[in-house]
């Protein structure tokens, strides 16, 4: 056997696309697809730097660092040798009783970073869904123990994406993914996005509204993503509408959390979102780019102030086996040394500046470009069928094209149609101006293509 015709030691190509057709569950994906001989899988080999292989040798610019997550880039020996290090020396830990050591460390270090007044408390879990899930119960108990056991509402936003477990998908604003599953955890309320090329208003009097009616006595937590993913990279409308949110959260009580599931590690220019914009919440959500996800780990950091609660009260009754994973919390450790010592943040900062003036002087003047938004290197293009009316176009066709189109072209690139149909630019933070060049140029001939077909744009273009 020849190394063209495996795909990893061991497995034959053949054996995995039959995996692939019978038994793996490819997640979001309709599996019978898979069925006809001819659709191939895509298996994802190789990576290094901005780039992944798949099995067949085809290399593509990762513009999406896998999934908004392995923000430190493909290849990092560091990160590698730290986890291998720590599973030598010992690969689990019992969490529910005891300390490992790069956890603690971790802890520290990130109690330290965290925009949360200093010296938060951290629990770690697995990922993004188990973060936000534990965040909720946490403020849900943090009520309880200050004796309001009746505050178990959470507000959050139409639109927006916080996970799949039930108590995240119950603050979950896409409508499509939720439906299958009532009924839901009660008590979720939802408010409008904050969207500036969708509406005059920031939406920040929506959320004022709620809590009125609703009764601040009966609300845990507001819920929020510092630039909104799922919608294609939403900035809020307004500069301080996190200000008005975190001034109302302390005149009723209400815990604020961030979730920087994406946010997180550099993807805005700041090591978390929440700085960004001035504000320092009670809990931040963490997972993805924590390890740029070399391993699976997620983080609830915890204003000291909220946590101490918990001191005199009941303590916090929840608990996950792989929460802060001895190699995980290693792997988070080594990847916070890469960020501080070549300033990740920083550069995603700078690349992103850069990629968003280049996506302007690409598209900004072209017809079916409704909107080009974004914070750091956490940028999108929305498509509109009109730039005057703004009107959506409903042709799935067109994305699937889209997307196959940027594959064929090397390019990885998120067209998100949850909300509104937009492409998204989330690469690893170690992204080259080249890089960013070639994916803003194929871009381009991809959009004036789609709006040739839609009769916006003539073939002397
Ligand atoms: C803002 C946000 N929260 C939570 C999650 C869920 O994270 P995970 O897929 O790691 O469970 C995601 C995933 O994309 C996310 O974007």
């Amino acid at each position: 056997m020849t190394t063209a015709q495996t795909v990893a030691p061991r497995y034959e190509r053949s054996k995995v696309y039959d995996a692939i057709r019978e038994n793996l569950w490819i997640h979001f994906t309709q599996m019978a697809d898979f069925q006809d001989p001819a659709a191939r899988p895509t298996v994802i080999v190789r990576g290094e730097g901005s780039t992944i292989w798949d099995d067949q040798g085809n290399e593509l610019l990762d513009g999406l660092a896998g999934l908004y997550s392995v923000n430190a880039g493909y290849g990092r020996r560091e990160i590698v040798d730290a986890m291998v290090a720590q599973l030598e020396q010992i690969p689990f830990v019992n969490a529910f009783a005891f300390a490992s050591v790069p956890a603690a460390v971790l802890a520290d270090r990130l109690g330290e970073l965290a925009p949360l007044g200093g010296n938060a408390r951290v629990f770690f879990t697995s990922g993004g869904s188990e973060s936000v899930e534990t965040a909720l119960k946490l403020a849900k108990q943090y009520q309880s123990n200050r004796g309001f056991s009746n505050r178990y509402k959470t507000i959050s936003r139409r639109g927006a994406y916080h996970g799949t477990t039930m108590g995240a998908l119950s603050v979950n604003g896409v409508t499509s993914i939720k439906n299958a599953f009532g009924p839901l955890v009660p008590g979720a309320r939802h408010v409008e996005m904050s969207n500036a090329y969708r509406s005059d208003d920031d939406g920040y009097d929506a959320i004022e509204k709620l809590v009125a009616f609703e009764g601040p006595e009966t609300i845990a937590a507001i819920i929020t993503e510092p630039v909104q993913n799922s919608g294609g990279c939403v900035p809020p409308a307004s500069e301080d509408y996190f200000k008005k949110i975190r001034k109302l959260c302390d005149e009723t009580g209400i815990l604020m959390i961030m979730d920087e599931v994406i946010c997180g590690f550099g993807r805005l220019g700041a090591l978390f979102g929440s700085e960004v914009f001035g504000v320092e919440p009670d809990i931040i959500t963490t997972a993805k780019g924590i390890t740029s996800s070399y391993a699976p780990l997620g983080a609830v950091l915890v204003r000291k102030s909220v946590a101490d609660v918990f001191n005199q009260g009941q303590k916090f009754n929840h608990g996950l086996t792989f929460g802060g994973h001895p190699a995980s919390a290693a792997a988070g450790l080594a990847n916070l040394d890469i960020f501080l010592r070549e300033d990740l943040a920083g550069r995603s900062k700078i690349m992103g500046a850069y990629l968003r003036s280049e996506l302007e002087a690409a598209l900004g003047d072209n017809p079916i470009v409704g909107d080009i938004r974004g914070i750091g290197l956490f940028q999108g293009v929305e498509l509109v069928k009109d730039r005057a009316t703004k009107e959506t176009p409903n042709d799935h066709e067109a994305m699937v094209w889209l997307t196959d189109e940027l594959r064929r072209k090397g390019i990885m690139l998120r067209v998100d149609e949850r909300v509104d149909p937009t492409t998204q630019f989330s690469p690893p933070l170690i992204i080259t101006k080249e890089e960013i060049d070639r994916m803003v140029l194929e871009l381009t001939a991809c959009i004036t293509e789609i709006g040739r077909r839609w009769g916006k744009i003539g073939s002397a273009h």
